[in-house]
């Protein structure tokens, strides 16, 4: 079959690999209809470079029909509608249980000491093939993959399977309250989507910061309170100046490693990207190199006794940040991967019933075939055609 495949950095292709089978009794495998392109590939396009190998199959965020069912799975059979949250969790053990699917103990990559396997996403979450194919193996299937309806679009439910349910816990971990005003610091698609969120659970005022013209303008038409970062010296001082010189009651960071804004660490990453492998693995666990400045306008910009609520990806192991600040402002920080289950039936009621609440239908600015990922990967880093947000059809 066809599918995206890391080579190196930068350096996505579409080749041919084995198509996958069933390997064990929980397994399905799915045809994939459609499969997007998220924030956090990008990452696997650089600085995470270091923890992939050539041939690794990307991709997360997918859905399709289900193909074969293993003899354990049950609830699917062949011709099923799915959407599969990009989280492999079991739903049965202690962290399952307690709402931490993206702490499976089940699924979770000991040799790393990391979280829950995640399909497309390094040795560090197990490597497991990714859903940027013609087919892929969905693992612990009797719990994972959301059974939907025949009717609306794919890009209806697509959303599911990672940045709508990112999206709501990053607004459920600041913990809001009726009449707060959240400010979104970055608008790409976990952004625009965490921005539609907060006014779902109750924000009075969302406001949003980014430096990318269309993807501000796209904020705009949901009621949010732009501000441009190209264009201001300090946006925290901004948003303190929108908030009676007070801050944000809560803000939300949905950039994470790559801020723009952050020259020293970009410089950092490139080095330690472009080393041999083991070297540059090695240092990517001891030695900070994320690039810190969205995290930094989230920190400077909540108010005192707000909360910070982190869905940008992090992977520097030694960060420099300013705790006699954070603790002298007693903020609260909540941060983490998406427990895509424990949100994915609320959200699949809310999405169910209504006509395109979060306008997940249009968020996709770009919709190609699979072979063109090469392309789009590129110009989705670069921003460049008024990429937002990319959907591939294999
Ligand atoms: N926690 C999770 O489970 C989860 C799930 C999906 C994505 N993510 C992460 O969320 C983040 C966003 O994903 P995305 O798909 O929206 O990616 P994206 O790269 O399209 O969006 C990032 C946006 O931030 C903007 N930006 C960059 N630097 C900025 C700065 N200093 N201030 C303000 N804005 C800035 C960019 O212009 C861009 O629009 C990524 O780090 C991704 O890995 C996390
Ligand atoms: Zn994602
Ligand atoms: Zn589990």
């Amino acid at each position: 079959m066809r599918a995206v495949t890391w080579q190196g950095k930068a350096d996505v292709q579409v080749t041919d690999v084995p198509d996958p089978r069933i390997e064990q009794p929980t397994d399905v495998v799915v045809k994939v209809s459609s499969t997007a392109i998220c924030g956090s590939d990008l990452h696997l396009y650089g600085p995470l470079t270091p923890f992939m190998t050539p041939g690794d199959v990307l991709g997360h965020e997918f859905m399709g029909t289900v193909e074969e069912v293993g003899t354990e799975v049950g609830r699917l059979r062949p011709g099923d509608r799915v959407v599969v949250p990009f989280t492999i969790s079991c739903g049965v053990c202690f962290m399952c249980t307690h709402g931490l699917q993206s702490q499976c103990e089940t699924t979770q990559v000991t040799a790393f000491g990391t979280g829950a396997a995640l399909f497309g996403y390094t040795k560090l979450y197990g490597q497991v093939p990714g859903g940027q194919a013609e087919y892929v193996r969905v693992p612990q299937a009797q719990y994972g993959p959301i059974k939907l309806p025949e009717t609306g679009p794919d890009e209806r439910w697509l959303f599911l399977s990672d940045i709508l349910p990112t999206a709501w816990q990053a607004v459920k971990y600041t913990d809001i309250q009726p009449g707060d005003t959240v400010a979104v610091v970055g608008l790409g698609p976990v952004g625009q989507l965490a921005t539609r969120c907060a006014w779902q659970q109750g924000a009075a005022r969302v406001l949003g910061v980014d430096l990318v013209p269309e993807r501000l303008a796209m904020a705009e038409t949901h009621a949010v309170e732009v501000i441009d970062a190209s264009r201001v010296d300090d946006v925290a001082a901004a948003i303190r100046e929108l908030t009676r010189g007070r801050g944000a009651d809560r803000t939300i960071d949905a950039v994470g490693m790559e801020a723009h804004g952050s020259p020293v660490a970009e410089t950092a990453a490139n080095v330690v990207t472009s080393m041999p492998k083991p070297v540059a693995s090695a240092l990517m666990q001891s030695v900070g190199v994320d690039r810190l400045a969205a995290l930094e306008t989230a920190l400077d910009a909540v108010r005192r006794g707000g909360t910070v609520s982190l869905s940008g990806v992090y992977g520097g192991a030694a960060d420099p940040l300013n705790l006699m600040r954070l603790f002298d402002k007693q903020v609260t920080i909540r941060m983490g991967q998406a427990n895509v289950r424990r949100w994915s039936d609320e959200l699949f009621d809310l999405l169910y019933a209504d006509d395109d609440l979060f306008g997940v239908e249009t968020l996709p600015s770009h919709h190609l075939p699979l072979e063109d990922a090469p392309d789009a990967y590129r110009k989705f880093r670069d921003k460049e055609d008024g990429y937002i947000k990319v959907v591939l059809r294999p």
